[in-house]
């Protein structure tokens, strides 16, 4: 048996309650049978770790969890301790260095959510996917999500949609424009209902229409920078150092 569907059928893992397991089909079906090292955050009963344990039966099963959870899975090892504790998810990078597949389905606080993302992509492999669940705690205040403010940068949710400005970097047209670490490492952002899957791979993609962040040098082909004796040059540079300045 090696569809995740059939195996899912076995396990009682929330995903199947929350319909996500169809999904996971889709993007595990390829990489099934490959030694991986796969990292998920959030191990409740463990039913998610043994279904993992089956169905991708070379790999390597690392679970998380703020409660200790004493279970004895095949290829599976489980550490205890906060997501949002930096020391906790050194130590597990320390011993399985990279991952292929790393899930977030633990806490699901806003907060946690991207602390985690942003200290964990780093040892994604390139190639590798970044799952983040239950994303309809965006927009609830419990979790730190925000159901009035929908542009609240502290939302996973805005968060995510962040990533997407990763993916075109180049074509920002902002000479101010700050590099950021994740720019040109983001291969796709697909977006469900409240599950998100985020895939890394080094990508560098001229932009067709920005040159050196800039629309206006883009246009002039052959120029490489702004010529500041020129009055029409300086007035598009001041328009975006003000804008820049008062963000
Ligand atoms: C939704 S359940 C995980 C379900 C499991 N992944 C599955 O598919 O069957 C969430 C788990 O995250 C754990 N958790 C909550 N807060 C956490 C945190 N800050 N760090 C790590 N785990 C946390 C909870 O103890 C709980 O077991």
């Amino acid at each position: 048996m090696s569809n995740l569907i059939e195996i899912a059928s076995k396990y009682k893992s929330t995903k199947k309650m929350m319909g996500f397991i169809d999904i996971y089909n889709y993007y595990f079906n390829t990489i099934k049978d490959k030694n991986l090292n796969i990292f998920e955050i959030g191990v409740e009963t463990g039913e998610s770790l043994r279904m993992f344990s089956d169905y991708f039966n070379k790999s390597n099963i690392v679970g998380l969890d703020i409660e200790n959870k004493d279970y004895n899975i095949e290829r599976v090892e489980i550490f205890c301790g906060d997501q949002s504790d930096k020391k906790i998810l050194n130590r597990i990078i320390e011993k399985y260095k990279t991952f292929d597949v790393i899930i977030d389905d633990g806490s699901h606080k806003n907060k946690d959510v991207i602390n985690s993302f942003n200290h964990l992509f780093p040892y994604l492999k390139f190639g590798g996917l970044y799952v983040i669940e239950d994303l309809q705690t965006s927009y609830i205040p419990n979790w730190g999500g925000d159901g009035v403010n929908l542009n609240n940068k502290k939302t996973t949710m805005n968060f995510i949609r962040s990533l997407a400005d990763r993916m075109h970097y180049q074509d920002i047209d902002n000479p101010f424009y700050q590099k950021h670490d994740f720019d040109g490492l983001i291969e796709f952002v697909h977006i469900y209902r409240n599950i998100a899957f985020i895939k890394k791979q080094k990508r560098f993609y001229e932009s067709n229409l920005c040159y050196k962040n800039s629309w206006y040098l883009g246009l002039k082909k052959n120029r490489k920078d702004f010529n500041f004796k020129s009055l029409r040059d300086l007035r598009y540079f001041i328009k975006y150092f003000i804008k820049h300045i008062l963000g």
